[in-house]
Parts: C-alpha cells; sequence; structure tokens
C-alpha cells in the first residue's frame, strides 16, 4: 500500500477500505497513531469494506467490539486503557489478538507488546500520523 494524505475523514476511511481488500482471514492489524489520529475513522472505513452493516464505534470502554455480518469476521480491540497483561487475559483478549480466525485490528497495540502475533498469523502495521488538524498521512510499515 502506497503512502496516502488523507485531507478529511472520509479519506480515512476509504484507505481503511483499501486495506480490507487485500487482507486474509488469521491477520492482525495494528493502528498505530496518537490520540485523535484517526484509527477508529480508519476501522470503519475497514469494516464497511468487509460488508460489515452495524455502526463502528470505539472499543475504549468495551474493550473489543466483534462485528460478524461480513464477509470475514471482525474483532476490533482498544488495548488503551488496559491496565497490566493480566487484563488482557482477563479480558478474553488473548486468543483474539495471537490465535485470530478471522481478522483483528488493534488500537494501542503498542502498549502490550507481549501478546504480537507471531507467524503463521500475518501481522500488518499501519500508521497514520497527524500533519495538521485535517490532515493525516497512512502508510503500511
Ligand atoms: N483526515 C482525517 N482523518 C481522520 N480523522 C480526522 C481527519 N481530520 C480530522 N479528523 C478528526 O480526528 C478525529 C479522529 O478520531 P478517531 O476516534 O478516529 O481517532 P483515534 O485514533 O481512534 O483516537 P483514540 O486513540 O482516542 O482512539 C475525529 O474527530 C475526526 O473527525
Ligand atoms: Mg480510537
Amino acid at each position: 500500500m502506497d503512502t496516502i494524505i488523507s485531507n478529511s475523514p472520509e479519506e480515512t476511511e476509504r484507505a481503511g477500505a483499501l486495506c480490507a481488500q487485500s487482507i486474509k482471514p488469521g491477520t492482525v492489524v495494528g493502528l498505530f497513531g496518537e490520540l485523535g489520529a484517526g484509527k477508529t475513522c480508519w476501522v470503519r472505513g475497514f469494516a464497511r469494506a468487509l460488508g460489515v452493516k452495524s455502526r463502528v464505534h470505539s472499543p475504549t470502554f468495551a474493550l473489543l467490539n466483534l462485528y460478524e455480518g461480513g464477509s470475514i469476521p471482525l474483532c476490533h480491540i482498544d488495548l488503551y486503557r488496559l491496565e497490566g497483561e493480566d487484563e488482557v487475559i482477563g479480558a478474553g483478549l488473548e486468543n483474539y489478538l495471537l490465535s485470530p480466525k478471522g481478522i483483528t485490528v488493534v488500537e494501542w497495540i503498542e502498549r502490550w507488546e507481549h501478546f504480537l502475533p507471531k507467524p503463521p498469523v500475518q501481522y500488518r502495521k499501519i500508521h497514520i500520523d497527524i500533519l495538521n488538524f485535517e490532515q493525516r498521512r497512512i502508510f503500511e510499515e
């Protein structure tokens, strides 16, 4: 995926949708970017491209949102508020992070590197950098 300069939330959604076109089951997507970068926005477009009809919202409090209405089951996780490895395991997130059956998209995956997926699980890293109030640079590492 080439570097994309996004000028609006809609364009960031489109970048997510583009990534979904080349995704396979058994993949973890790590989303890197500071608070308000547009990670959840990107997931909204990603989910829509998989055919998910329900509204995608931030799993910050729920920790995990499951969307099963699309072509591949999608699990959306936000690790920002978790306080320790025990909480990751206690919340039942471990399997979704280490051995996903569908696709797991993770915001703030860098907080718990202990749970980074390893082959044969495919791990894709997407960065969203804030350039200014409405511009973002989006690229795959
Ligand atoms: N080009 C853009 N792409 C995405 N979001 C944008 C853009 N320009 C402005 N925004 C605004 O930035 C915010 C992005 O919010 P979003 O919840 O997607 O961020 P996030 O990275 O998930 O944050 P958090 O780490 O808090 O979960 C929204 O308020 C959105 O309207
Ligand atoms: Mg978010």
